[in-house]
């Protein structure tokens, strides 16, 4: 009787627990089921906010689409630009060159230590700071024509500036400063340019352009060099040039009376005086104070000379010949004797119209800023070292 008892008792227990479990199992599906029903859910938002967001990446990538397009019509405007930019400046691309001089002249001078031992401290002060010299002319590119048949331009000759200046004509007191080389390119006559008054005319076409200052000869008896800060807009200094009787050295610009010139080394004044009146003079003058530092009486003969300019030190005379279209580089004078004008080369200059009334060297570019008949001209030298010939 008592085992039976105990059987019941643990069927009914063993009943209990059974109903426990499915109880807990119920629970436990009914929670998963709210789960899934919650994923569920969560997944159809899911899903339509991913739709939405793929239908505004479409319109995106329309815009996109579109944008790029834009953007490779003014890549191809751009190019094109670039492109003209670049034929323009197919003669300026030598900013780089900053300082080849200096370095030319480590060069020199360690050449110049292997080669001869002693006296070298003789040997180093006959160098100059710039040993170059020009092998030949590579192109040349005709700019445009303003102005009357004589006159000058050219970029301000210091290193911190791109503008550029145009002294038309032999007597007048206006130039006009454009703001770079393509402004005056493109610019309609002198439209893109703003004119500056100075305080007294100019004679002839011998001025610079240096560092912010015009440099030019007035009209007064005696040849007075007068030094005119642009922006400041006022006379900083001006001087007599110390020679009497001069006479001018170019046949084809008499009215220039004393022509100046920019090199690596600062100023120079070109000139021909009546005791010396065959040969051309030279003189190296200080930018800042106007006084003459030093004068030679070069071998360059005053006949037929046509222009002048200095590189290095090296006084260049252009020759014109009777032959149209032919003048020529025919003397050369280097202060320091590195060169004669037998080591010199021939250097022609291409077509031209009529004959340089100016020839302006920038050292920065080593370009040659031509008028010709009222062409303005560049010229892009190839440079050689003096040491090399
Ligand atoms: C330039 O100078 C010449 C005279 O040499 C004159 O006839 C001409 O009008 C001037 N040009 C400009 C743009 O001023
Ligand atoms: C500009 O000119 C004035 C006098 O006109 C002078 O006092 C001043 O120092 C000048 N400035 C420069 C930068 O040369």
């Amino acid at each position: 009787m008592r085992g039976l008892f105990i059987l019941v008792t643990l069927a009914c227990f063993a009943t209990a627990q059974h109903q426990a479990l499915i109880d807990y199992l119920e629970r436990r599906l009914l929670a998963i089921e709210d789960r899934i029903s919650q994923w569920h859910e969560q997944t159809t938002r899911f899903a339509s906010e991913l739709r939405e967001l793929k239908q505004q990446m479409v319109s995106q990538l329309d815009n996109l689409d579109k944008e790029k397009e834009a953007l490779r019509m003014n890549l191809d405007g751009l190019g094109t630009r670039v492109d003209r930019v670049e034929r323009e400046l197919d003669y300026l691309e030598t900013q780089n060159g900053a300082q080849p001089c200096v370095d030319v002249d480590d060069k020199l001078i360690e050449q110049q230590v292997t080669l001869v031992k002693e006296n070298q401290k003789a040997k180093y002060s006959k160098f100059s700071d710039c040993s170059d010299m020009i092998s030949s002319i590579k192109a040349m590119k005709i700019l445009k024509r303003v102005g009357g048949p004589k006159g000058m331009w050219s970029k301000d000759t210091g290193r911190s500036s791109g503008k550029v200046y145009i002294f038309n004509g032999t007597d007048d007191d206006t130039i006009w400063e454009f703001a770079s080389v393509q402004d005056f390119t493109r610019s309609q006559g002198m439209s893109l340019s703003k004119n500056l008054k100075l305080p007294s005319p100019w004679m002839g076409t011998g001025h610079v352009v240096y560092n912010g200052h015009a440099y030019y000869i007035d009209q007064a008896e005696e040849i007075r060099v007068v030094k005119y800060d642009i922006k400041n807009k006022s006379v900083t200094d001006s001087a007599v040039f110390p020679v009497q009787d001069h006479v001018p050295m170019y046949s084809l610009t008499p009215e220039t009376p004393m022509d100046l010139a920019v090199d690596e080394e600062g100023l120079w004044a070109v000139y021909a005086t009546r005791q010396n009146e065959r040969h051309i003079s030279l003189a190296k003058m200080d930018a800042n104070s106007l006084d003459i530092e030093q004068m030679w009486d070069t071998n360059c003969p005053r006949e037929n000379a046509e222009a002048a300019f200095v590189i290095c030190g090296t006084l260049y005379v252009v020759y014109n010949t009777k032959q149209p279209g032919r003048s020529h580089v025919q003397c050369v004078f280097d202060v320091n004797g590195m060169v004669t004008s037998e080591d010199a080369p021939l250097v022609y200059f291409p077509k031209r119209y009529g004959a340089h009334s100016s020839l302006k060297y920038n050292p920065h570019e080593q370009l040659l800023y031509a008028w010709d008949d009222g062409y303005q001209i560049l010229y892009k030298l190839i440079m050689k070292k003096k040491l090399e010939i």
